[in-house]
Formats: structure tokens, C-alpha cells, sequence
């Protein structure tokens, strides 16, 4: 494997020194570390192999085979012993060594072995890319995340995907997943052969938004100098994805129904009726219900799409699917960038499963995509995340009251509950990040009656 990195670890600067000569010689990169502490440090540096001493002066051996798994299970090692003990070699083995050597060893045996190792590592890291790029682009696996929550999303758009449902509404806040969700829909169904069309509502005029979804005959209007065939004709047999559908207005919102109702339409302009059979997936990021209370959006259509609706939750809400996200950003933008990031330290994973992620997972992803762009180490930390540090705009000092006011009871009931979260409940830490006492936090605890989730 060219320009491979090889750790050393052994106590013993003779061993190591012959070890590093030879791999060395042979062309790999070295790396070396005389105590536990230090080799776990230095993986961190990035190692594809290590040659691991089972008897280390702070440590044993298979504390720090355990540690190097946990921060890369790709990371192969081989145990060197001179325990003959067979019951040594077996639990390293067990927790996941790739093979031990006996002490004194065999300088050549040594490197036979390096250079399987490193051969597996090299076809492991081959059948992750290529698994990656053969992936099905929108099967149900490319929802990343075992959280409940987006669980039963997954299985809910499986269940809608092979149902004869004709409306889906997908809701959920921006960045949550609705587009990925549409195409997982279609996709994953029978229509999965025929188009899928996709039309943001709030990008359009009504005028042309309508001659879009529906086209017009010749003369339908002026500069409609041919007939045209809208995306719903265009898309028989297929999907039509209508996001943002909350914008559209009431006119076009009854032609809408009429069509979800008779699974026919007319072209703007034409008096005959074309039926198509198309399934329709619309999305919104506002509440349609509220919509519906202001009379800005037809309540016979809300509930229409309301029959099959899927909310997609808010990120802050399934942080444990957090990790797997990261881990799926890291290893899809190694690919793309050509980098060999292994993953983000343990401190800076627990800051990002903390924070907030106002934009959910499209906000993530940029955070990971960003950082790996920047990085100049193996793996990331709190430092490549400028989110984790970043103030918020400063809004201690005061900040500006919008026009339409805000509601201070609960945004202070959000603060609380972020720091509590952020801080992992630990009720000082989130005391300090408001610039309050532990008897302050304990009063706003009470009063919002906030308690801390079990999980
Ligand atoms: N569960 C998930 N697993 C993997 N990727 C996800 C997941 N959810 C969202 N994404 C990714 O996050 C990004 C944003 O998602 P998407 O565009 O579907 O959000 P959206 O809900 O349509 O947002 P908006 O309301 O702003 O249009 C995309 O790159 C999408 O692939
Ligand atoms: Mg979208």
C-alpha cells in the first residue's frame, strides 16, 4: 500500500528503532510511541497499521488495542508478545487484533505480515468506496440514522412507497429531509421507472406556475404561440413533487384539488379533460393548519393532502442519529475530496451532538463538508466547527426587537432548555452559559417544568 503509515508502539527504543529501520527501508511512513498514552495520541495522527507491544509501562496492551478500535475500527493491529500464553493471544484477537507475533521475532515474518495487513486495509477501504458509490442513490438506506424517530419515518415512507396512495405531504422544518423523502418515495415505488418532476411552488408567478403544472393550449394566452404539456402530463405514470406548496395561491390551489379529487385537469385554455395517473407529493416547511386558521390556504385541500402526511423531525430532536450522520458525511466527502479524515475527536462529537443544528441536517452536512475542506489533520475537532463557537451574534448586549415583537416567555424557556442540553443537564455548566446562578437555573427549571429526557 504505498505511502502507508506504520505506529510503532514498544517500550523498548532497541525493538522499536529495529522495527522503524526496516519499515523504513521497505518505504512506509513510521510513527512511534513508548507508552500507551503516546500511541493513542499518536494514532490520532493518522496510522493505517500499528505494532502494538502487549506489555506498555502505563498500560496494557489490550486497553489500548480497545482505545484504537473505538477511535477507528479500521485501523488493523498487530499485538506483539512476549507472553507465549496462548490466553493473551486470544483476547487480542478477540478484541479485534488482525494477528500477534512472539517475542523475539523475525524481522521478515514481521513484514509478511505488515504487508497483509496493510493489503486488507487497502481492499477493506476499496469495498467502502465502491459500496458507496453503487449505493442506490435514493433507496430507504440513503436516510441515514437508528434513531426511533427516523425509523419510523423510514418505514412509513416504505409503507407509502408501495401503497396506491396518490397524495403524500411531507412537513418538517428546512434541511429536515422533504426532498430526500420524495425521491425515497418514488424511487422505492412501481413508478420508479417513469419521471419524476419536481417544481418549487414559490419560485413561479401563479400565472406561470399554473401553465407549468398544467400546461396551455396554442392561444391560451399572449406569447402562448404552441401548446405545451404541463409537469403533471409530463410525469404520467411517475411522481410530481410540489414543494413549498403553502405558497401557492387559493385559485390554484383549487384547481389542485380538483385534480387530487378527479385525477384529471384541463390545459390552460382547453376545454377537454386529460387524465393522467400521477402520484403527488407535496411539502411544506410552514404549518398548513395555521394557514388554514388564517385563511390563506383551502381547508377541503389541507385535508386532502393531510391523509398520508409524513412529519419529518427536527434534527435537535434525534440527536442520537448525529454520529451517523457525521460518520456518513465524513466517509461520502473522503471520497469526493480524497481525503483519509478518520472521523471528529470525542469532544467535538459530543459538541455537535449538543448543538442545536437550527438548520438541520442540510446545516450538518455543510458544518462536515466545510471542515474536512479545511482540515490539515487526520481528525476533526472543535476547532473545524465554527458553529460550536460561534456567539450567535452577540445578543448579550441587547438585541434589536423585530417589528412583529417575539414572545419572551418562551424564547427564554428555548434558552434555558439549549444550555441544558448543550451542557448534557449538567445544571452549573448551563447556569454559566446564561450568566446565571444554580439557584436561577433551578427557578426557570421549575417554571418551565422542564425535565431532563431519558435517554
Ligand atoms: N436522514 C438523512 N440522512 C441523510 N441525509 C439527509 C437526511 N436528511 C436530510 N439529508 C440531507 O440533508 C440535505 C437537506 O435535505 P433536504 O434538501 O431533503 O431538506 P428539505 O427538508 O427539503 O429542506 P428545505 O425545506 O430547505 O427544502 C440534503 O443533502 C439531504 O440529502
Ligand atoms: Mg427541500
Amino acid at each position: 500500500m504505498p505511502n502507508a503509515t506504520v505506529l510503532v508502539v514498544d517500550d523498548e527504543p532497541l525493538i522499536r528503532w529495529s522495527l522503524i529501520n526496516r519499515l523504513k527501508e521497505e518505504g512506509y511512513r513510521t510513527l512511534e510511541a513508548g507508552t500507551a498514552g503516546d500511541a493513542v495520541a499518536q494514532h490520532r495522527e493518522g496510522a493505517d497499521l500499528v505494532l502494538l507491544d502487549f506489555a506498555l509501562p502505563d498500560a496494557n496492551g489490550l486497553d489500548v488495542l480497545k482505545q484504537i478500535k473505538e477511535t477507528d475500527p479500521d485501523t488493523l493491529v498487530i499485538m506483539l508478545t512476549a507472553n507465549t500464553e496462548v490466553g493473551t493471544a486470544v483476547a487480542a484477537m478477540k478484541q479485534g487484533a488482525f494477528h500477534y507475533a512472539n517475542k523475539p521475532f523475525d524481522l521478515d515474518e514481521i513484514m509478511m505480515l505488515v504487508e497483509k495487513a496493510l493489503e486488507t486495509t487497502q481492499l477493506r477501504r476499496e469495498v467502502r468506496t465502491l459500496r458507496a458509490r453503487q449505493a442506490q442513490p435514493y433507496g430507504p438506506e440513503s436516510i441515514v440514522g437508528q434513531s426511533d424517530a427516523i425509523k419510523t419515518v423510514r418505514a412509513l415512507l416504505h409503507k407509502i412507497a408501495v401503497s396506491p396512495a396518490s397524495t403524500v405531504l411531507l412537513t418538517g422544518e428546512s434541511g429536515t429531509g422533504k426532498d430526500l423523502a420524495a425521491k425515497v418515495v418514488h424511487y422505492s415505488s412501481a413508478r420508479a421507472n417513469k419521471p419524476f418532476m419536481n417544481i418549487t411552488c414559490s419560485a413561479l408567478p401563479e400565472t406561470l406556475l399554473e401553465s407549468e403544472l398544467f400546461g396551455h393550449e396554442r392561444g391560451a394566452f399572449t406569447g402562448a404561440d404552441r401548446q405545451k404539456r404541463g409537469l403533471i402530463e409530463t410525469a404520467d405514470g411517475g411522481t410530481v413533487f410540489l414543494d413549498e406548496i403553502g405558497e401557492i395561491v387559493p385559485l390554484l390551489q383549487s384547481k389542485l384539488l380538483r385534480f387530487l379529487e378527479e385525477k384529471a385537469f384541463k390545459r390552460v385554455g382547453g376545454s377537454s379533460d386529460i387524465k393522467v395517473d400521477v402520484r403527488v407529493i407535496a411539502a411544506t416547511n410552514r404549518s398548513l393548519e395555521e394557514e388554514v386558521k388564517k385563511g390563506r390556504f383551502r381547508e377541503d385541500l389541507y385535508y386532502r393532502l393531510n391523509v398520508m402526511a409524513v412529519p419529518l423531525p427536527p434534527l435537535r430532536d434525534r440527536r442520537d442519529d448525529i454520529p451517523a450522520l457525521i460518520t456518513h458525511y465524513v466517509d461520502t466527502f473522503n471520497v469526493e475530496f480524497r481525503k483519509k479524515i478518520r472521523g471528529v475527536s470525542p469532544s467535538a462529537q459530543e459538541a455537535l451532538r449538543t448543538y442545536n443544528w437550527p438548520g438541520n441536517v442540510r446545516e450538518l452536512r455543510n458544518a462536515v463538508e466545510r471542515a474536512m475542506l479545511l482540515s490539515e489533520s487526520a481528525e476533526l475537532n472543535e476547532s473545524n466547527f465554527p458553529v460550536l463557537s460561534a456567539p450567535g451574534g452577540d445578543v448579550s448586549s441587547g438585541m434589536n426587537l423585530p417589528a412583529s415583537g417575539i414572545n419572551l416567555e418562551a424564547l427564554e424557556r428555548s434558552l434555558v432548555v439549549q444550555a441544558l442540553e448543550r451542557s448534557g443537564w449538567n445544571q452549573t455548566k448551563a447556569a454559566t452559559l446564561l450568566g446565571l446562578n444554580r439557584d436561577q437555573i433551578r427557578y426557570r427549571i421549575e417554571k418551565f417544568e422542564l425535565e431532563k429526557p431519558q435517554h
